[in-house]
């Protein structure tokens, strides 16, 4: 998505603004602006690009302005195509207010309408100049800014965090949250202000979260902060261990190989993490060991890499504790009937903790009066502060748009809390709940061996042949057909190679049409014999029409491994662990196709790390 970055303080704002930027670079990237106030004059000053932020660099090589109060943004498309025009930050009519926006204002045409008849003057397609002229009007009516901002949430509907600065007002900086993140790094006499924090990791530990529905004065020492309803709010100001190098690709060629090889620790990590917290798990989950015991059905909800994560685990919960698992696309969530059950729970999955239709699928959730509880990577996300409770995998940040260890880590707390509560149930013993984090922990190990026994020259060969494909089929059967739905987003993702995938018993019903000698289609295997034989029989289906086969294969898996052109083979692990032991090596090879491709894999094209409207 959009970020937004600022500073305020007694140093000059370009340096860490642009740095900022850069370091979350991974959120969006259509087109980036950077604007400050004149140290001489306080002259409002911009300078923006379109397309990446190496564009603005050098666009501030020839015109290098700078100021002790500077805001900046790199763009995800929304409204309007990515253009300078369109690039924030975006103006009021006399061009002396500067705003930079992340979120959508869902509202902006009639808002603009109105302003439009009242003489303001556009220059661009965004909804975001609609807040400029809006703040613009409201200010010269209120003439202080809490009654401005005041008014203005009254009028705005959407998602938003946006940074304002004015050119009459340079000891100030506004900011404004309803929905979509926005912190403040509290430094020596300045003030770090991003949508991430991971922008100022390194140069202040103090963090304050503006909470939802608040705005803040930010001067170089001192903040006022208040609700949406003009009460003004405690300082809740944290103190996080951060640091940048944490973050550095470490001799890696993109972050998602470094991400791909980080795994197998994070996976000790996230168990070593849970078997801590073992005893007050239930507590940190905001749920009672009663309701635990009571528990019936479950309910996962996530987008993306998430929600098939969620699909992996409902096999989990079903078969580990034996309860009735449903899994909710988050982004359809809000759509459909939501049928309240007694003795169940909502379990809400997401890496970042901040993407806006799990959040809203929570909020709904929440509005319910139902227990919400988000399992996520970010402690300090909004998900956590939103929910009744929480579990945390511990994959540390994830740089690379494309989900890995993410995945893998939350397939590890789901196949824990599988069994926690199969124990809490007395459904399973201490014993095997200890031999299920031993499961998790080899798993780990055959994770990153599979990635060990095709070393990139060896893979770089495969890749070569896969890239020449445009279109391929992907195919799973019971736990491996989400897999290989996660396998076929990890694809077109990264390698832009479009990609279908089908539970193998639905070929027949359609998709097998497609198969010719000029089709590839990827085959993930299980253990189990009946499933196993079942795909078997689809594999020869294809191979009767010349189509190619590519499978993920167990060791001695004979007929498979006989059939399929090309096999990949991993070791036999817990049956309900297979996707995982595949994770490593599915990731592995399609980094090496993205590659072969010369794609820009960290950063895919059209998308963004953090999504952060609906
Ligand atoms: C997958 O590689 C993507 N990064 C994407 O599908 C992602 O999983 C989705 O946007 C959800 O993100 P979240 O886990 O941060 O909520």
């Amino acid at each position: 998505m959009c970020t937004v970055v600022g500073y305020i303080g007694r140093g000059y704002s370009r340096e860490f603004v642009m740095e900022g930027l850069s370091r979350l670079e991974y959120r969006g990237y259509d087109s980036a602006g950077f604007s400050c106030l004149h140290p001489d004059d306080n002259r409002l000053l911009y300078v923006k690009a379109e397309g990446k932020l190496h564009n603005l660099v050098t666009k501030l090589e020839d015109s290098p302005i700078d100021g002790f109060t500077g805001i900046g943004h790199t763009r995800w498309s929304t409204h309007g195509a990515s253009s300078v025009k369109n690039a924030h930050p975006q103006f009021d009519c006399e061009r002396t207010i500067s705003i930079v926006h992340n979120g959508i204002i869902e509202n902006h045409r009639e808002l603009k309408v109105k302003l439009l008849e009242s003489g303001h003057v556009f220059h661009s397609d965004t909804d975001t100049e609609i807040i400029a002229h809006l703040f613009e009007a409201l200010y010269k009516t209120h003439k202080t800014f809490k009654g401005a901002i005041l008014d203005l949430v009254g009028y705005l509907q959407g998602a938003y965090a946006f940074i304002t600065i004015l050119q009459d007002k340079p000891d100030v900086m506004l900011l404004v949250r309803k929905r979509s993140p926005l912190c403040v790094g509290i430094g020596d006499g300045e003030m770090y202000v991003a949508s991430d924090m991971l922008a100022f990791a390194g140069k202040t530990n103090k963090v304050l979260f503006l909470p939802d529905e608040s705005f803040a004065l930010v001067h170089k020492d001192m903040i006022e902060l208040y609700h949406f309803d003009g009460t003004p709010l405690p300082m809740n100001i944290q103190e996080v261990e951060l640091t940048w190098d944490m973050y550095e690709k470490q001799g890696h060629d993109h972050y998602m190989l470094k991400e791909i090889y980080e795994q197998k620790g994070a996976i000790h990590d996230t168990v070593d993490f849970l078997s801590t917290v073992h005893d007050r798990v239930w507590d940190d989950m905001g749920v009672t060991e009663q309701s635990i015991a009571q528990l019936d059905s479950i309910n996962l909800l996530g987008c993306g890499t998430s929600w098939h994560a969620a699909y992996i685990a409902k096999f989990f919960f079903e078969t580990i504790c034996m309860i009735p698992t449903r899994v909710h696309l988050a982004s359809e969530f809000r759509h459909m009937p939501l049928f309240a059950q007694k003795n169940s729970f909502y379990l809400a999955l997401s890496q970042s903790g901040e993407t806006a239709d799990t959040l809203e699928g929570m909020r709904l959730i929440k509005s319910m009066a139902l227990p919400i509880i988000a399992l996520t990577n970010v402690s300090s996300s909004t998900m956590v502060r939103e929910s009744d409770g929480f579990i945390l995998t511990q994959a540390g940040r994830e740089i690379a748009v494309a989900s890995t260890k993410s995945f893998s880590t939350q397939l590890t707390a789901l196949y824990w809390l599988a069994h926690r509560i199969a124990l809490e149930k007395k459904i399973i013993t201490s014993k095997k709940m200890q031999q299920a984090e031993k499961e998790l922990l080899v798993v780990a190990e055959v994770l990153e061996n599979c990635i060990e026994n095709y070393r990139m020259p060896i893979m770089q060969t495969y890749a070569k042949e896969y890239a020449q494909y445009k279109n391929m089929i992907f195919l799973g059967r019971h736990i491996s057909y989400p897999f290989a739905l996660e396998a076929a987003l990890k694809l077109k993702e990264i390698a832009y190679i479009f990609a279908t995938c089908y539970p193998a018993g639905e070929l027949k019903h359609g998709p097998l049409a497609l198969v010719d000698e000029g089709m590839m289609t990827f085959v993930f295997s299980h253990q189990d014999p009946l499933v196993y034989q079942k795909l078997v029989s689809n594999v020869q289906e294809i191979k009767a029409r010349k189509g190619k086969v590519t499978a993920f294969a167990f060791e001695d898996q004979k007929q498979l491994l006989d059939i399929a052109d090309v096999s990949f083979i991993i070791p036999h692990v817990n049956p309900l662990l297979g996707p995982l032991a595949m994770t490593g090596l599915m990731q592995f090879l399609f980094y090496a196709i993205a590659k072969e491709l010369d794609r820009p894999i960290d950063k895919p094209r059209n998308l963004a790390k953090s999504v952060t409207v609906e």
